[in-house]
């Protein structure tokens, strides 16, 4: 079986070519960052005329590098939701009109499964059951996974997502957008011990996330201080140490409640390197497991649209034409 996925939930236009035996076959990926850089954060209209310029060109140079044409295809899946309206209307339309001229089926994939699958498109893969920890840009989630499509949600931010925390704090610290990999990256030039920021909601039981209140403790910080880049590099370390702290205590916490042992961690943020060594820390002190996608699968991408797509239809779990977009839409 072999899948087109096709991504254009928010600034990045991703497609890609999936089979079952041969794996990622093509992945193309248009990122529109600089096209929004100006502004400090996205703009949907600007968003979408982009996916509209960018997605046939990049479905035709996938199924170039894949060697293959329409008729080798089984299906078409393409990102439902959530996400920005026009920019998912764009991938839909395109992915349906596809399928209809092509006689294929197609298949509206939910983002954040997208994600939560992305690990398995390398080896070694989990196993089922476990936890993921799904922190993007748009979403913080903690979920215990049963197997493809049985997902029960745990927890979920209250306030901001992960990256969003990230994207709002790099801006007051004067970064560009998108501003969670320069962050990290001014992170690596700071020293511990300076500044102590909160780890919200970790006193409390449960497993719900806030992270406002880091970036609000961060602006109060940033002015207060005298503003060198050594102490902006602090503020960014103790920052970060507070975010991959919050997250580690939560993801003990899940796997405790649920006696896993297995740890998936997804999303944007999931490529931040000082989560990915506490997190390998941890699970190691209680002889468990722990999976991350590739570092380019981490970010939004069409490969991770394309297996989820596959596995929805080998379920048949298949859609009719109709099904458009699903700007919001829980897991
Ligand atoms: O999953 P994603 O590509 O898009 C959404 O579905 O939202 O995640 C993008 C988010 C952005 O907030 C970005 O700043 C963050 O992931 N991000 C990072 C890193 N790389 C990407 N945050 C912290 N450290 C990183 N290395
Ligand atoms: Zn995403």
């Amino acid at each position: 079986m072999r899948v087109l996925g096709i991504e254009t939930s928010c600034d990045e236009t991703g497609v890609a070519i999936y089979d079952e035996k041969q794996g990622i076959m093509s992945h193309q990926l248009y990122s529109q960052v600089k096209l929004h850089a100006d502004y400090g954060g996205v703009v949907p209209e600007l968003a979408s005329r982009d996916h509209v310029r960018k997605i046939i060109p990049l479905i035709k140079q996938a199924l170039l590098e894949a060697n293959c044409t329409e008729k080798d295809l089984d299906g078409i899946a393409f990102t439902k939701g959530p996400g920005l309206v026009g920019a998912l209307l764009v991938g839909s339309s395109v992915a349906r009109s596809l399928a209809y001229a092509w006689d294929l089926p197609a298949v509206g994939v939910h983002h954040m499964e997208g994600h939560l699958l992305a690990p398995m498109l390398d080896e070694p893969t989990p196993e089922f059951p476990f936890i993921a920890l799904l922190v993007s840009g748009g979403h913080s989630m903690m979920v215990e996974v049963q197997g493809i499509g049985q997902y029960t949600v745990l927890g979920e931010s209250v306030d901001d997502a992960a990256g969003e925390a990230f994207d709002k704090t790099a801006k007051l610290l004067g970064l560009d957008y998108p501003g969670g990999p320069l962050l990290a990256r001014l992170a690596e030039k700071g020293e511990a011990g300076h500044y102590n920021f909160p780890r919200p909601m970790t006193t409390k039981p449960g497993l719900d996330f806030s992270f406002s209140g880091l970036k609000t403790f961060a602006a109060n910080t940033i002015r207060e201080s005298d503003g060198s880049e050594q102490t902006k590099a602090n503020i960014a370390y103790a920052f970060q140490e507070a975010v991959v702290d919050t997250l580690a205590i939560k993801c003990k916490r899940a796997l405790k409640q649920t006696k896993l042992k297995r740890l998936v961690i997804a999303g944007g943020v999931s490529a931040n390197k000082q989560l990915r060594s506490q997190l390998a820390q941890m699970m190691k002190s209680i002889k468990g497991e722990v999976f991350y996608p590739r570092l380019e699968f981490c970010t939004d991408n069409g490969a991770m649209i394309a297996y989820a797509g596959l596995q929805r239809l080998k379920a048949n779990d298949v859609e009719g034409l109709s099904t458009k977009a699903k700007p919001r839409w829980s897991l």
